[in-house]
């Protein structure tokens, strides 16, 4: 077995690959003087499972995934696998408006082409696995959150908005936690009102627990609210952290601290997703 890292999943790469004591092959890449990507593999991956670790969250992300499962053609490999922890364009599942791609459709379609098997963390909603015609597992994320809270002070639990309630409560009472959610209603991409139920929580420690935050709009506005209705302590997570445009800095104006996990990487995501990946991995085999 290989593990082939890609730039935006390299530190996770790493330690999936340590974990199943295979080795972790990285690309040569370079640009092209126009800007165009070339890469190339240099290690022999003949008779070898690969599983190709990398996002597909950016077009340049998207790019590498696609370069990369033309190259490792070139070694008679046993099977090529793709893990892409944050999968990009799940989003736009479906056609809202006549004229619109199915983004997650045609990029599942063509991934799935040159794939034995696809699996993600937590996808934003599980419609985009019906697209592919080889295996697609959505993993989930929860039990590396529950590891990292399992010995910090919180009261409560609190979801965004309902869609989000069955992971809140999962995670809430996998800690022995009370947990809530806060009516939201998106008014557009960049705008969202938000409600929290009648609950006392002056002097609490709270969790919001998110799949995605990417402009911070929603985990902002929470905090707020969660603050005004005196909170002590606020502790933010999600599973995806895009922090788009530097939102942290409008959630930290309320919360206290932000973690979220590796899927993708960066300053907040200190809550690995290594070991749900491993074990993915070697179920495969068992
Ligand atoms: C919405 O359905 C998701 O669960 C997240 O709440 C949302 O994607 C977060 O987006 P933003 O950070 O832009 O508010």
């Amino acid at each position: 077995m290989k593990i082939i890292g890609l730039r935006s999943s390299a530190g996770l790469a790493e330690k999936v690959a340590d974990q199943l004591h295979s080795e972790l092959v990285m690309p040569d890449e370079r640009r092209f003087p126009d800007g165009e990507l070339y890469l190339r593999y240099d290690t022999d991956m003949s008779g070898e499972d690969v599983f190709i670790i990398g996002n597909t969250h950016t077009d340049g992300e998207i790019m590498e995934m696609i370069l990369t499962l033309s190259a490792v053609r070139d070694y008679a490999v046993k099977s090529v696998n793709i893990i892409a922890p944050y999968y990009g364009y799940a989003r736009q599942h479906q056609r809202y408006k006549r004229g619109e791609p199915i983004s997650s459709q045609i990029l599942t379609e063509i991934f799935a082409t040159y794939s034995r098997s696809i699996a993600t963390v937590d996808i934003h909603d599980e419609q985009t696995l019906s697209y592919s015609k080889v295996k697609f597992t959505n993993l989930h994320a929860d039990r590396s959150i529950i590891d990292f809270y399992r010995n910090v002070d919180i009261d409560y639990i609190v979801s965004p908005d309902d869609g989000g309630l069955e992971r809140v409560k999962h995670v809430a009472e996998s800690l022995g936690k009370k947990y809530f959610y806060i009516e939201k209603k998106r008014i557009d991409d960049r705008t969202v009102e938000m409600k929290a139920p009648d609950i006392d929580i002056r002097g609490k420690k709270v969790l919001i627990l998110d799949d995605i935050i990417s402009t911070g709009g929603t985990i902002a506005k929470s905090s707020s609210i969660l603050r005004q209705k005196g909170a002590s302590r606020i502790y933010v997570s999600a599973i995806h952290g895009l922090f788009v445009n530097s939102s942290e800095s409008k959630i930290l104006e309320n919360a206290d601290e932000i973690h979220v996990t590796d899927t993708v990487s960066g300053k907040f995501s200190d809550i690995s997703v290594y070991q749900v990946v491993s074990d993915y991995i070697n179920g495969l085999y068992a």
